[in-house]
């Protein structure tokens, strides 16, 4: 039986309390928030947990195995260490850091000590991504040629971290997983009209191949989008994450050279064959996702989302906030 004990129970919290509660394998011992109201939930939803005001009741408790870290992006890095250094597994949401240097001293701790870090890339473990994960291996979509997202809605604002830490870590997250190729840089453009954090950003990122990638993330949209759009030398694939049935769908269109004599003579044909909307398995992620790290832990083995994983989001995020200090100059990683 792997004993968890988690600390915080914002938002998100709860799903994290929830997914691994109904895992035979594990048992939530302990819940910690700063926050009484939250604490009040908690109390309420499971009178049989133990709940406290103090996380140094959960870092500290010698009868459990695993923290799991729920709390806003700024408290990540030192919860994590002294669970670390304390001996846990450590779940831990995204992103994992709020810098590069802490990510790796994390990874380097965890390394030490024979530990797993699982950094919560929640989509990763969606039916529709791991879908197009098989579709983009087995190459029905040939070599990729762009990568174009967009998730955007009104709020959740955030006090620690902009819109960019917010949001794009799903995205980055889910092309790290993927996409074969290492990005080499990144130029982002971000306005902030609130509350001094940009709330509405424009992320291109760059690849040594012909590949190209662009994000859109935003908390001041009417309207709530969450679109992926890869496009393919074969095939082109739209995710709209928001469709109850269609998640995927695969269009069978593309374009052909027909004449190169030379560029004014270029001719192009276009492809437009069948579209198809392939089944995908709707089991909620979190659940598949901590059955994962309960496996990790017990084998011993490193998850997909490790620190390193973890890592190369930071560096992402890191290379955007620097290219907007500079204008959407592009940082190269
Ligand atoms: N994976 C996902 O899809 C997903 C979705 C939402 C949020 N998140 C992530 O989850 C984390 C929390 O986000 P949220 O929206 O739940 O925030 P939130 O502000 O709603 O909740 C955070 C909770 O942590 C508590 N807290 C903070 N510091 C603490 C401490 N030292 N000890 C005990 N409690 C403490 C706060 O009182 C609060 O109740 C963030 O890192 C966010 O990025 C992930």
């Amino acid at each position: 039986m792997i004993k968890i004990g988690v600390i915080g129970y914002g938002y998100w919290g709860p799903n994290i309390v929830r997914n691994f509660s109904v895992h035979d394998e594990a048992a939530v011992h302990y819940i910690s928030d700063s926050n009484p109201q939250s604490l009040d939930r908690a109390r309420k939803a499971y009178p049989h947990i133990r709940i406290t005001k103090d996380c140094c009741d959960v870092l500290n408790a010698t009868d459990i195995d695993v923290v799991a870290v729920i709390t806003p992006v700024s408290t990540h890095y030192d919860l994590a260490k002294r669970a670390l250094l304390n001996g846990k597994h450590v779940f831990v949401e995204k992103p994992f850091t709020a810098t590069v240097a802490q990510a790796e001293e994390l990874i380097e701790i965890a390394e030490r000590k024979r530990l797993t870090i699982m950094v919560d890339h929640t989509f990763i473990f969606t039916g529709a991504v791991r879908k197009i994960k098989r579709l983009i291996e087995e190459k029905a979509l040939g070599d990729l040629y762009y990568y174009d997202s967009v998730r955007v809605n009104l709020g959740l604002f955030q006090s620690d971290v902009n819109v960019i830490w917010d949001l794009a870590p799903h995205d980055f997250s889910v092309m790290d997983f993927l996409v074969n190729e290492k990005p080499s840089a990144v130029a982002a453009c971000g306005k902030a009209h609130v509350n001094g954090l940009e709330d509405t950003a424009y992320i291109t990122v760059h690849f040594d191949n012909n590949m190209i990638a662009h994000f859109n993330v935003n908390w001041l949209s009417p309207v709530k989008v969450r679109t992926t759009l890869i496009g393919g030398e074969k095939k082109m694939l739209v995710w709209n994450d928001l469709e109850a049935d269609e998640k995927i769908r695969i269009y069978d269109k593309g374009v052909e050279v027909t004449n190169q004599e030379s560029s004014y003579n270029l001719r192009v044909s276009y492809r437009t064959g069948d579209m198809y909307a392939p089944k995908v398995d709707q089991v909620e992620a979190l659940r598949n996702e901590t059955e994962y790290f309960l496996s990790c832990v017990t084998k011993g083995e490193r998850p997909e989302n490790d620190g390193l994983a973890g890592l190369r989001v930071v560096r992402l995020l890191d290379a955007c906030n620097k290219s907007m200090k500079q204008n959407g100059k592009a940082v190269n990683l």
